[in-house]
């Protein structure tokens, strides 16, 4: 075991990164890349029953202070995924899959398929992509998310994990904790998609800065890192029976260690990566080392959950 040793479900990982789904994952030179990098995992672009275009461009924008998207789901169809994993060398690292079906059928349908290929992929099921326009994010709607979780439960009966848009609210902390812990197979929680439909205005030409809907996009980057802690420790105070893996505002080994603190088991990367390439998990990893050595911590377990509170 080395400092940065990680586990997740009973599996062992090298470290605690990997990317965020959406980042460096649509094709095979992607994900081979991300194979590649010094990430201790990594995961597949939120697939669909069929393969998707997504949204007009310009559907990316990077900002000072993080990104603003609105793919709508780009994506080569999960048979493609599902390939790639059945191809994957699970002992070099660990790899899961995004699924983002449109309808719960188009889930239940993609899940089918792949606990029939009976890999070890970790599925994360995508609750909270706010890019499709006319397809409101399901964790947003609290009958829905508790319908997907009972079909899917049902059809899928395999340990996976849910990746959760960000709340705002105690209220609303508590009650997708109590929803996702009637849940016994969701074993690990993602915390948070992007921060949905924002605006970001470029003062000299007076215009939004994508195309899809009218400009409105998910934030990522510096601009969520409160938010995105906020939930990752709001959740591991709820869940205790239940991982947490970490995502928003990461492009530091010390926003890393924020998120360990907070509670997280992992810990994705998004907007950085984006504009760092896969050659950023070894300086996270650098970084990170460097931190806990300084602060004498001999591995990251030891720092999981431990926020002090005043
Ligand atoms: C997208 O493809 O629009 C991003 C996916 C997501 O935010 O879940």
């Amino acid at each position: 075991m080395s400092l940065l040793s990680a586990s997740l479900l009973g599996i062992d990982f090298a470290n605690p990164l990997l990317n965020a789904s959406g980042v460096w994952c649509r094709d095979k030179a992607e994900l081979d890349a991300l194979n590649a990098s010094a990430a201790g995992s990594f995961i597949t672009k939120s697939c669909t029953l069929v393969p998707r275009a997504g949204n007009p461009e310009p559907r990316y924008y990077a900002t000072p202070l993080g990104s603003i998207n609105s793919m709508g789901l780009p994506n080569e169809g999960y048979p493609y995924y599902l390939d790639y994993a059945r191809h994957h060398d699970y002992r070099a690292k660990p790899l899961f899959m995004s699924v983002a079906g449109l309808s719960l059928a188009d889930n239940l349908a993609m899940l089918a398929a792949i606990r029939a290929a009976d890999l070890p992929a970790i599925v994360e099921l995508n609750l909270s992509c706010p890019n499709v326009p006319g397809k409101p994010q399901i964790a947003y709607d609290f009958a829905a998310m508790t319908e997907m979780l009972e079909a899917v439960s049902l059809e899928y009966a395999r340990p996976f994990g849910v990746k959760m848009p960000p709340y705002f609210d105690i209220a609303h902390f508590d009650e997708a904790a109590a929803i996702l812990n009637r849940f016994p197979h969701v074993t690990f929680v993602t915390c948070i998609n992007s921060i949905g439909n924002a605006l970001i205005i470029d003062p000299e030409t007076e215009s939004v800065v994508i195309k899809p809907k009218e400009g409105f996009g998910g934030i990522g980057g510096d601009y969520v890192l409160p938010t995105a802690l906020a939930n990752v420790n709001a959740f591991y105070r709820r869940c205790p029976g239940k991982q947490i893996i970490g995502c928003g505002g990461v492009s530091t080994g010390e926003h890393v260690f924020m998120h360990l603190l907070a509670g997280a088991s992992l810990v994705q990367v998004g907007s950085a990566l984006y504009e760092e390439g896969p050659a950023i998990f070894a300086r996270l990893n650098a970084e990170l080392s460097a931190l806990l050595e300084r602060k004498g911590y001999a591995s990251i377990e030891s720092v999981r959950g431990k926020l002090r509170t005043l």
